[in-house]
């Protein structure tokens, strides 16, 4: 062990989502819902939905290799191996496991967390306690979700908002002042029933009955929900500014969980933070879940509105309820390709990005009309599952 703690820092960042597009207009035949009430109530467009035979692990798998890639760390030099899911390829053994097989990460150690749409935020802090304990030296945590398999398509309340993608970070101890510079994690079990998945566990054991009423399926106290956000992702993130001692006008880039555009907006009003510096790609995703904040962490890093330096913002909220928020300082140089030079942030084309709802927002969105090559240039489509 170490005599001091190290910091932990994100030195490779990947992201997979799958090939097949659901708009809003596709929605409009499946459920009494327009584009327009989607659009306006959420922010969202469309979202991608996994094949029959992928399984979260399989774009976890994904995400992973390519953060791993960039990290330019090999599977077998990991010490760990964390993802959060709420969609687990099954109850057992743990998702991660799968991914550390498949990977080759034959060294480390894995398991899952479950902590809603807050869990890649509480497996972010997870990751770095090992590293700045010296516990470990090289961390993969990954969110992966698919929840298109448990939604109920007949329920238009829920049906429209979720979409299935993963996102992982590779970790690694970093110079002082970098990295994970603060996180909080909060939980309020009372308002679980809010948001519940009810049956297949060992309370309500998987049943004709259980099925017959689709208890195995989403169900949503939407508007509930909503307060909770609104009230608690402001909150956080000045919670993790305020242990680290950064004031809100220092913040280069909030990542916050695509849930909601209204919702985002909200969390950056509290900060006072202009849409200028907030990443949103809610609409061409909808909710991911656990992978919202990787998926969104990459694509800002890619579209280059990270630069060296910079005080990340990372706020998530979830079933649990759970919420939390991870206050990140980006490494000082380039490193290991993580921030590619021809990406570099220009402030000017920053502020005049398009936006998703008529609204403000940052959206890389020159690849938004055509998803499909978007899809091939960004993710690595047809990897897994040979699909
Ligand atoms: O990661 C955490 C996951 N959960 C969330 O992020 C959910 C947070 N909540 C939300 O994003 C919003 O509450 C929703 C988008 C789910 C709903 O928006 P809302 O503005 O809160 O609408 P509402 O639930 O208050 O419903 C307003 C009306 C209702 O009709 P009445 O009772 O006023 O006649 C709903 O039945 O909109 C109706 N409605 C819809 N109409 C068209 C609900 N869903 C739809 C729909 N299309 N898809």
């Amino acid at each position: 062990m170490p005599e001091t703690l190290r910091y932990a820092g994100i030195v490779g960042v990947g992201a997979y989502a799958p090939q097949r597009v659901l708009t809003n207009e596709d929605l409009e035949r499946m459920v009494e819902t327009s584009n327009e009430w989607i659009l306006e109530r959420t922010g969202i467009r469309e979202r991608r939905i996994a094949a029959p035979e992928q399984a979260s692990s399989d774009l976890a798998l994904a995400a992973a290799r390519e953060a791993l890639a960039q990290a330019g760390v090999a599977p077998e030099e990991l010490d760990l191996v964390i993802v959060a899911t709420n969609s687990p390829d099954m109850f057992f053994p743990a998702t991660a496991c799968l991914v550390q097989d498949a990977l080759g990460a034959r060294r480390a150690g894995a398991f899952d967390v479950s902590a809603g749409c807050t869990g890649f935020i509480y497996a972010l802090s997870i990751g770095s306690q090992f590293i700045m304990t010296g516990a470990a030296e090289k961390v993969l945590v990954a969110g992966a979700d698919s929840l298109s398999k448990m939604v109920n398509w007949e329920d238009r309340g829920t049906c429209i908002l979720f979409g299935d993608a993963a996102g992982a970070v590779v970790l690694e101890p970093v110079p002082e002042g970098y990295g994970v510079l603060s996180f909080c994690l909060r939980a309020d079990g009372s308002g679980g029933p809010l948001l519940t998945l009810p049956a297949g566990g060992s309370r309500l054991p998987a049943s004709h009955e259980t099925v017959d009423r689709k208890l195995h399926t989403i169900h949503m106290q939407g508007r509930e929900i909503f307060k909770f956000a609104v009230r608690v992702m402001g909150e956080v993130a000045l919670e993790v500014l305020r242990k680290a001692g950064v004031g809100p006008e220092r913040v280069g880039c909030l990542i916050p969980h695509q849930a909601n555009l209204r919702i985002i907006e909200a969390a950056a009003k509290r900060l006072g933070l202009g849409m200028d510096r907030v990443f949103v790609n809610l609409d061409r995703y909808g909710n991911t879940s656990a992978a919202s904040i990787p998926v969104a962490l990459k694509e800002a890093l890619d579209g280059g509105y990270i630069r060296p330096g910079d005080y990340v913002v990372m706020v998530a909220f979830g079933t649990g309820l759970t919420w939390g928020g991870a206050l990140v300082r980006w490494l000082p140089e380039e490193r290991r390709g993580i921030l590619p030079t021809d990406r570099r942030r220009n402030p000017e084309s920053f502020s005049k990005a398009k936006f998703p709802v008529g609204g403000r927002g940052i959206l890389p969105t020159d690849r938004r009309r055509n998803p499909e090559s978007f899809s091939k240039a960004k993710f690595p489509v047809g990897e897994v599952c040979g699909c």
